[in-house]
């Protein structure tokens, strides 16, 4: 078995186990669940990523990719351990640790050699101690060496492969220089920036850049809310912004807001520890509002066009939380899905790769083959997820195949004029008013 060991085969753990792999390194990658791995072995994928099943293949050809349920055999050889278990929101709004502490727990009992144990799951600033704390508590033998190291993670879902390859930057803390450093060396083929820290300032940099992010959206989001009311439009605003290298344009796009399996959760993770060490998250609350009043926005549109909902059939397109995924965790769809169904909507829904898991988490939804079917008989369509096959659609077939052409386009993909044209009652996000007055 390699000399890496990789924990958790999610959108981290599988992406980082395999990209390693593909350097060159020989990598074990453990899991709980044996059907899961059985499946990996023979390079059937648990998640969907564009061009990582490639990869996988690739890899288990060249035997330095293997694939365990067993923490004996993955601890073998192991020298380095990647942690990349779930974090999710504990009640409070916490991370909750007990996947790590369990992965930890188990790691330590096998640990006959030094080791350096890497954490690139997203954990609250001070959970590097507690790990190292666990660490010791658990091993078999005290006087054998052990590093913690925080590695955070900064990858997409959708375009992960690229950005574990092409990283902005690797972070890596540690209360040892020399543990920080070997494990720079395994990044040193991507020739990236590395930044070495304190193992706390590392777990802080990845909570205050997706705290930023999720910012830098709802700031734009109410940017355009008041955009609509006062006439202009955010998606010229946005560019006009953008341009500004102080600003740059990314994460200024307007829409129905963020969600998935980082943004929600760790935003309230710092703010659940800001709040515990007695600082007060504002800025962070608010972020989180506006995001959940996105939502409404959208289908409180809607329902100002269609006077209400009862009787009414709604198509959504899209229903991951963004394009290139087939994550569903805190997807918009499945808020503005429910408020739909709760005021009387009958919705139909279609997404190119989410149905199966978005059937796990909705209920009395019609799930279609293609977006043509969704709009069958709708009274309205709300484009939840920017997927690219969205952006080319024959409208004119969609308009005559609904009851009647209301589109609410919740990620601003579509021209509003070009849609009025083909007869649509249209209104996107943000977009003030057209020429005659009429809101975009
Ligand atoms: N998804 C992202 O885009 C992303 C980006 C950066 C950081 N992160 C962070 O990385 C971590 C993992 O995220 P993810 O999206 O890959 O999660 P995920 O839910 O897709 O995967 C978690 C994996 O851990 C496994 N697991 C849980 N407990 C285990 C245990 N005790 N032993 C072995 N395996 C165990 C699960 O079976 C699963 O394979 C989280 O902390 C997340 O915040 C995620």
């Amino acid at each position: 078995m390699g000399e890496i060991c990789v924990i958790g085969v999610g959108y981290v753990g599988l992406v980082t186990g395999v990209c390693l792999a593909d350097l060159g390194n020989r990598v074990v990658c453990l899991n709980r669940n044996k059907q899961k791995s059985d499946n990996l072995k023979k390079g059937i994928l648990p998640i969907y990523e564009p061009g990582l099943e490639e990869i996988v293949r690739r890899n288990l050809a060249a035997g330095r990719l293997e694939f365990t349920t067993s923490y004996d055999e993955a601890m073998e050889e192991a020298r380095f351990v990647f942690i990349a278990v779930g974090t999710p929101s504990g009640a409070s709004g916490e991370a909750d640790l007990a996947h790590v502490e369990a992965a930890v727990t188990e790691v330590a009992r096998r640990i006959h050699q030094p080791v350096t144990i890497i954490n690139k799951s997203t954990v609250p600033i001070g959970t590097g101690d507690w790990v190292a704390d666990i660490v010791r508590e658990n091993m078999p033998d005290a006087s054998v060496p052990i590093w913690v190291v925080s590695n955070p993670e900064f990858l997409r879902e959708g375009s992960a492969v690229y950005d574990f390859m092409n990283p902005d930057r690797i972070v890596l803390g540690s209360t040892s220089r020399e543990a920080a450093e070997r494990v720079a060396e395994l990044y040193y083929p991507l020739r990236a920036e590395v930044i070495i820290t304190d193992l706390r300032t590392a777990e802080m940099i990845k909570y205050a850049s997706n705290a930023f992010l999720a910012t830098k959206i709802s700031f734009i989001n109410e940017i355009a809310n008041i955009c609509e009311a006062l006439g202009a439009d955010v998606l010229e605003v946005a560019r006009g912004m953008g341009t500004d290298h102080r600003i740059a344009p990314h994460f200024l796009g307007a829409g129905v807001g963020w969600g998935g399996s980082c943004f929600p959760k760790d935003v309230k993770a710092l703010a659940h520890m800001a709040v515990t060490h007695g600082t007060n998250p504002s800025l962070l609350r608010a972020v989180m509002e506006i995001n959940y009043d996105q939502r409404k926005r959208a289908v409180t549109k809607l329902r100002h066009i269609l006077g209400g909902f009862r009787g009414k059939t709604v198509g959504i397109l899209g229903l991951s939380f963004k394009p290139n995924t087939d994550d569903m965790r805190d997807a918009p769809s499945v808020e503005i899905i429910r408020l739909l169904q709760y005021e009387g909507a009958q919705v139909r829904a279609y997404d190119p790769v989410a149905t199966e898991n978005a059937r796990r988490l909705l209920e009395d939804v019609t799930f279609c083959s293609d977006p043509y079917e969704v709009a069958e008989g709708a009274d309205a369509l709300i484009l939840v997820t920017e997927w690219n096959e969205f952006k080319q659609l024959d409208m004119a077939r969609i308009r005559d195949l609904m009851k009647q052409p209301v589109l609410i386009d919740g990620r601003n993909i579509y021209d509003p004029r070009r849609m009025r044209e083909l007869g649509f009652v249209y209104r996107g996000m943000g977009r003030g008013y057209d020429e005659t007055g009429q809101p975009r």
